[in-house]
């Protein structure tokens, strides 16, 4: 039962480890990151913060051993690696901006990553996350139903947030699904969100309905204005529940990037999609009957995901 987190010295990764640690399912997390030069002095961020959460264990009350590192040897036998490691979005910029400097990255960690886990399981955070996820199941070499992206959950997570607030009901009982890619043309889908089994189109005004859409859309937006660099609490909530779902064999029902041969009339493109999640990954790809204005809607999503690979494919040419 041991997890590694690669960019686990920043704020998503952090937050990966210290979530995975106080639901105490792993033996062991280990946090890779870079070290880092300021002047003569060296720092190692993914140490530091695995030691201040290790800190933290006895008044959390969690037995999982968090373990900084800068050295890959230290990952050997992983079950499930996590990457944040890459640059995230400042004021101003889309995740598509990161597409150049975060897939080196990405390569490169998930190339290390495999040497000492071969038949591990990967979930991707790091953005622009639908060519990112792409970029490390090349990069890996293993099965697509192990390499993974998430981005859904912490989509619908925002979504359902929001309908919770507007509806002044408790967000555990609002259930959506959302699917698409990773950014503006993400596609929540109203026909599939109760609140405790109730049509949400029940209870709230198409109107309001189409603005919580909306927002839910530029939610990442929204958070990079508010902060000037991009969220971390809900991302790393939402990776650390791929996370159990995998090692806990949960058979969860999620919307994941992975990788579509035909599913959704899409092909060879990683996109957002329900999937089932359990020991090994992905266990099956859940299609759903979409009506023709939402699979218009997936079909956008998915040429503006595909827009975005080709650019990466070009760059890789140059
Ligand atoms: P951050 O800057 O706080 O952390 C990133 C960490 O990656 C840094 O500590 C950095 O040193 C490390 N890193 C860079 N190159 C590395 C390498 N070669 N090997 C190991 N570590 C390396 O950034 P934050 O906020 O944690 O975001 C991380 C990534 O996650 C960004 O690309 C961001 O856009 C993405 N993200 C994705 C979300 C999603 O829903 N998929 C949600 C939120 C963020
Ligand atoms: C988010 O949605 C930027 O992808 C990041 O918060």
């Amino acid at each position: 039962m041991k997890v590694t987190v690669v960019g686990a010295g920043g704020n998503v990764g952090s937050t990966v480890a210290l979530t995975i640690a106080q639901r105490d399912f792993a033996k062991e997390v280990v946090m890779v990151d870079i070290e880092k030069k300021d002047g003569d002095k060296t720092f190692y961020p993914s140490k530091g913060r695995a030691l201040d959460q290790w800190e933290s264990s006895p008044i959390h009350g969690f037995d999982t051993k968090l373990n900084g590192t800068v050295d890959y040897e230290d990952t050997k036998g992983s079950d499930v690696c996590v990457v944040t490691a890459g640059v995230p979005r400042r004021p101003g910029m889309s995740r598509d901006d990161l597409l150049e400097i975060n897939a080196k990255i990405v390569n490169s960690v998930t190339t290390e990553l495999v040497k000492y886990s071969p038949d591990t399981n990967i979930i991707v955070v790091s953005n622009p996350l639908d060519v990112m996820t792409y970029v490390a199941h090349a990069a890996s070499g293993l099965d697509s139903t192990k390499v993974m992206g998430m981005a859904g959950i912490l989509d619908t997570a925002r979504y359902r947030s929001f309908l919770a607030t507007e509806l002044e009901v408790s967000p555990k009982d609002i259930q959506a699904l959302l699917m698409g890619g990773h950014g503006d043309t993400m596609v929540p889908l109203p026909r599939f969100t109760t609140v405790s089994g109730i049509p949400v189109t029940q209870l709230i005004d198409e109107k309001k309905l189409d603005a919580i859409v909306e927002r839910t859309k530029k939610g990442g937006g929204e958070i990079v204005g508010l902060m000037g660099t991009s969220a971390w609490y809900a991302p790393g909530a939402a990776a650390a529940q791929m996370v159990e779902a995998i090692m806990l064999d949960q058979n969860r029902i999620f919307p994941c990037a992975v990788q579509l041969n035909g599913e959704y009339g899409i092909e060879d493109l990683f996109l957002g999609v329900p999937v089932k999640l359990g020991h090994g990954g992905v266990k099956e790809i859940i299609e759903v009957d979409l009506d023709e204005k939402e699979q218009d809607l997936l079909n956008e999503s998915a040429d503006a995901v595909r827009s975005t690979l080709e650019d990466f494919k070009k760059l890789m040419n140059q």
